[in-house]
């Protein structure tokens, strides 16, 4: 799983240079559940690629941290964003006391961990009472076409073949159902605000389908 994690630095400059172009439903989406003025927020970028949507956070008031499993999409990040503090780490073990953060932000990534309590557990932990969380994922009934060449059991965790950035990348995934992401668990510690999902023409389109791509969340800590 740790591969898993790690997958990223070996393609990081070309899912890098692909960001920018090539992926804009998820980053409209997101922007438009984390508002536009995060002015003297204290932000975590959560697996945050080579810190693009840090970047933005920035730009619009945030004091931010950018944390991914990947050491070459950080070194990137580093480059691109040096106003931005950036760090190498999991998702699973967030290097962060109790209460840091007024928002915790995560796109597109904390699937590719097989245990999604762990991390809500550390999401939770890491955000002050009241703090905002959003998170986009791929959506569990993607990933089941996903499972296309495999035998089709939604609730077995399996790993899948996943193309995103229109292709241009593949990378490997675990399956998920939706009861891992909304269960007594995360409704005991979150309180939901808003849930979409979407179509993300970026991602694999197959047989012509046209079913969701992601799901977005926006919730507060309790
Ligand atoms: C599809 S990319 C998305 C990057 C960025 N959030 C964005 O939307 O542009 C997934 C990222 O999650 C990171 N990642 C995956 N699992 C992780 C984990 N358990 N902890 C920290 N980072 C992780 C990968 O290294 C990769 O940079």
């Amino acid at each position: 799983m740790n591969d898993i994690r790690t997958q990223y630095d070996e393609f990081a400059q070309d899912f890098s240079v692909n960001q920018e172009e090539k992926n804009q439903i998820n980053r409209f989406e997101m922007r438009s559940m984390t508002g536009t003025d995060l002015t003297n927020q204290k932000v975590l970028d959560l697996a945050c690629g080579d810190g693009i949507d840090a970047e933005y956070y920035r730009t619009i008031g945030a004091t931010v941290v950018g944390l991914d499993a990947s050491q070459s999409l950080i070194d990137i990040a580093k480059t691109k964003y040096p106003s931005v503090e950036f760090i190498q780490g999991f998702a699973e073990n967030i290097p962060f006391e109790n209460n840091s953060f007024d928002a915790v932000f995560t796109k597109y990534a904390i699937m590719t961990s097989p245990d999604m309590k762990q991390i809500f557990n550390e999401m939770f932990r890491v955000l002050k009472p009241g703090g905002l969380l959003v998170y986009l994922v791929t959506h569990p009934f993607r990933q089941f076409i996903e499972r296309k060449k495999l035998a089709s059991d939604y609730f077995k965790q399996v790993i899948v073949d996943c193309l995103i950035l229109e292709g241009t990348v593949e990378l490997k995934e675990p399956t998920h159902t939706m009861n891992e992401y909304f269960n007594l668990d995360f409704f005991s510690k979150f309180e939901m605000i808003d849930y979409k999902e979407v179509w993300d023409p970026a991602a694999e389109q197959i047989n012509g389908g046209k079913y969701p791509g992601f799901f977005i969340v926006k919730a507060k800590k309790k």
